[in-house]
């Protein structure tokens, strides 16, 4: 595998490749972060991928000084999996400058859900995906399904701004209990890593309640909203704090119209704070 550091060496590297493939990723890498590697592998004729801590999209009093950086060990991981080329820039060699030129996504998708609880979040994202984007100019990009919200966000941005890259999202990856594997699970002590799969139940729970209800035909937004409050409740009556548990349409993350159109694709997302650490998932049903 290569490492590199630099746009221009990056260029240079990547000139003789027609299709790379790349995985964007912030370190700390896990089994999903690796899936996400192999299914690029089956993709192009070159796989990229990146680790960037990107402090465009943290918050002032969210973790970026804390987020785990392993690097050593990522590219041992990643080398492993079969990666080619290693984009490991400096944050001096993306961000040069202040990035005072943002990419804006539209706020009726990106000030929902996580951008409502991470105001700015996805301004981040886009801005530095965009970037990576420019650097490793790929033909195929993968990115989870446990960021469903950012995949769909970043979709839309590389339709909207005609970037000529293949999307594709991977599965999420899940360790034996049902929790999805994240940088952030590092942060649970052991009997919050216990308690951390109840946020998986708990999407279950709402997902069949849900199904259950539409199928005797009693589903409506009033109904729903109870479903929804209620699965909240239980989850923080066992002490987490939760931002949101909710069931949405697919294609576009707004609260479903049952008067209208009852055999949507729908997908419950929620995220909820146990302790320090704040967890998201989702499942479509
Ligand atoms: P990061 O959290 O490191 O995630 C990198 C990629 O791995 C993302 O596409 C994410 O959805 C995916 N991923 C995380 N957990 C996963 C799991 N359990 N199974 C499958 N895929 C999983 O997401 C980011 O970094 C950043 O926002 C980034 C896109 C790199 C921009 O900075």
């Amino acid at each position: 595998m290569k490492l590199i550091h630099t746009i221009t060496e990056l260029r240079k590297v990547l000139g003789q490749h027609h299709s790379p493939a790349f995985v964007p990723t912030m370190g700390n890498l896990h089994d999903g972060h690796l899936a996400l590697v192999r299914q690029a592998k089956t993709l192009g004729d070159v796989t990229v991928a990146s680790i960037f801590v990107n402090r465009l999209q943290f918050g002032p009093n969210e973790d970026f000084d804390t987020y785990p950086r392993t690097f050593e060990a990522d590219c041992t991981k990643l080398e492993n999996a079969g990666c080619d080329v290693l984009f490991a820039p400096k944050e001096q060699e993306l961000y040069p400058e202040p990035q005072t030129f943002k990419v804006l996504p539209p706020p009726e998708l990106a000030d929902i859900l996580e951008g409502h609880f991470r105001p700015g979040f996805f301004t981040g994202v886009c801005t530095v995906v965009m970037k990576l984007f420019q650097a490793v100019q790929p033909a195929h990009a993968v990115f989870g399904m446990k960021d469903y919200q950012q995949q769909m966000v970043l979709r839309r941005m590389v339709q909207q701004f005609n970037m000529p890259v293949a999307m594709h999202t991977g599965a999420t990856l899940r360790a034996n209990d049902g929790l999805a594997l994240s940088s952030r699970n590092g942060y649970l002590s052991e009997t919050e890593r216990a308690e951390a799969v109840q946020l998986h139940q708990a999407l279950q729970g709402l997902a069949h309640a849900t199904k259950a209800a539409l199928q005797r035909g009693e589903l409506n937004s009033h109904i729903l909203q109870g479903l929804e409050a209620q699965s909240m409740a239980k989850l923080n009556e066992r002490g987490w704090q939760t931002d949101y548990l909710t069931v949405r349409r697919r294609h576009d993350l707004q609260a479903p119209k049952f008067s209208t159109e009852t055999d949507e694709a729908l997908v419950v997302l929620g995220a909820s704070r146990l302790g320090k650490t704040r967890l998201i998932d989702n499942l479509e049903f």
